[in-house]
């Protein structure tokens, strides 16, 4: 590689004639060498300059090259080590090597097994130095995620917020208008008036979402057990009142404890089962589960809710999770289109995933997955 700076080479024995002997022959191999002739020396280039690989002799007085090992990858995690030892002294090689070198070379030198020795040990260097630069780069890209949605969050709170005002005052004045001059006005403003009600209710209630929503961004996360069974037949009992002259048939699995947060984890079966309540409408018995599937790892465990509702085409499955996206018309159901954004936000937020299988007509199923309680 030409246009690369050679490559730097600190060589340490105690051996005067041995380090400059290799030193030469290094050198002439067309790499950057110094030499040191004692751990103290060694240091104190490794303070001054920079290096990619250390060799060191094993066996030197005073500072060994074990310690001296230890203290030069204390100084630089990325430097390289490789020890340089007698046939006699293959134990101490190995021991080396767990204290960080990633090779060693037997004395006396050849060139043959030297030099790939060597070239390992850059390559490694150079993968050292490659992934902390990448695993940088994914914190500084994390931090500036971070900070777009928080941004985000704070933008989306204050338009919610500040248009709550003037929308109450639309609000207001029209049913005024409606209540003193109703019967002043005629049936075609009466009528127009009532659209704009509407409207204005409608739009009341996305914004009371969107602040909900957007709340979720910066609430901190509590982990506590919670049984989601438990949970979900409370949510249902509560949702079931409502729901009148309907057959509706509720099962739910023994489920394994998760760790989450038992607010916000009710907040995402009261929108699931909201949904599948909703969407079974038009059945005759609706029929909705709670349930999980058996282990998919250590770390998670998958849950879903089913319905037999109308379903959807799942080619728009990846839509539904955004904010005010919604399949089915307000004539036929109505919502924000809030609901499975705010899910999918739970969940992620525990560290989770979200995703549907559905077809038209033919019922949905909302899986999540959820850290189980420790
Ligand atoms: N169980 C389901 N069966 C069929 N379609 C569903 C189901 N759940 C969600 N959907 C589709 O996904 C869309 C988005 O769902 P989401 O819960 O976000 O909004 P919503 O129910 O319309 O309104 P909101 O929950 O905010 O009151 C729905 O409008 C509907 O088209
Ligand atoms: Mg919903």
């Amino acid at each position: 590689m030409p246009d690369l700076p050679p490559s730097r080479l600190l060589i340490v024995d105690d051996e005067v004639s041995l380090m400059e002997a290799l030193r030469e022959i290094l050198s002439a191999e067309g790499y950057d060498v110094t030499g040191a002739t004692s751990g103290a020396e060694a240091l104190d280039c490794l303070q001054r300059g920079k290096f990619d690989v250390i060799m060191t002799d094993l066996m030197m007085p005073h500072m060994d090259g074990m310690a001296l090992l230890r203290a030069a990858l204390a100084g630089d995690p990325f430097l390289v080590g490789i020890v340089m030892t007698g046939h006699g002294s293959i134990p101490s090689a190995v021991e080396a090597m767990k204290a960080g070198a990633i090779d060693y070379v037997l004395k006396p030198f050849k060139l043959s097994t030297t030099l790939p020795a060597l070239e390992r040990a850059l390559l490694m260097r150079r993968l050292r130095l490659k992934n902390a630069e990448l695993e940088q780069r994914v914190r500084e890209r994390t931090a500036e995620l971070e900070a777009a949605n928080r941004e985000l969050d704070a933008f989306s709170h204050s338009v919610s917020h500040d248009l709550r005002t003037p929308l109450r005052a639309i609000a207001g004045f029209t049913e005024i208008l409606s209540r003193r001059h109703a019967a002043a006005l005629p049936s075609e403003a009466r009528r127009l008036l009532e659209l704009i009600q509407a409207g204005t209710l409608e739009m009341d209630q996305l914004t009371d979402a969107l602040l909900a929503f957007s709340r979720l961004g910066h609430e901190p996360i509590e982990r506590r057990p919670v049984d989601l069974a438990q949970l979900g037949r409370e949510v249902f009992a509560k949702l079931e009142g409502e729901q009148a002259n309907r057959r509706v048939e509720f099962a739910v699995q023994a489920l394994p404890p998760v760790a989450g947060d038992p607010t916000l984890l009710r907040q995402v079966l009261v929108n699931l089962l909201v949904n599948a309540l909703k969407y079974t409408r038009p059945r005759e018995v609706a029929r909705i589960e709670l349930g999980c599937i058996p282990a998919a790892g250590p770390d998670e465990t998958v849950f879903f809710v089913r319905d037999n509702g109308v379903g959807f085409d799942l080619r728009h499955a990846e839509r539904l999770f955004g904010v005010f996206q919604r399949l089915h018309h307000a004539d036929e159901f109505e919502g924000t289109g809030v609901g499975l954004a705010t899910v999918r936000r739970i969940i992620e937020r525990h560290g989770g995933r979200i995703w549907a299988e559905a077809a038209p007509d033919a019922g949905a199923t909302f899986f999540f997955t959820l850290a189980p309680a420790a």
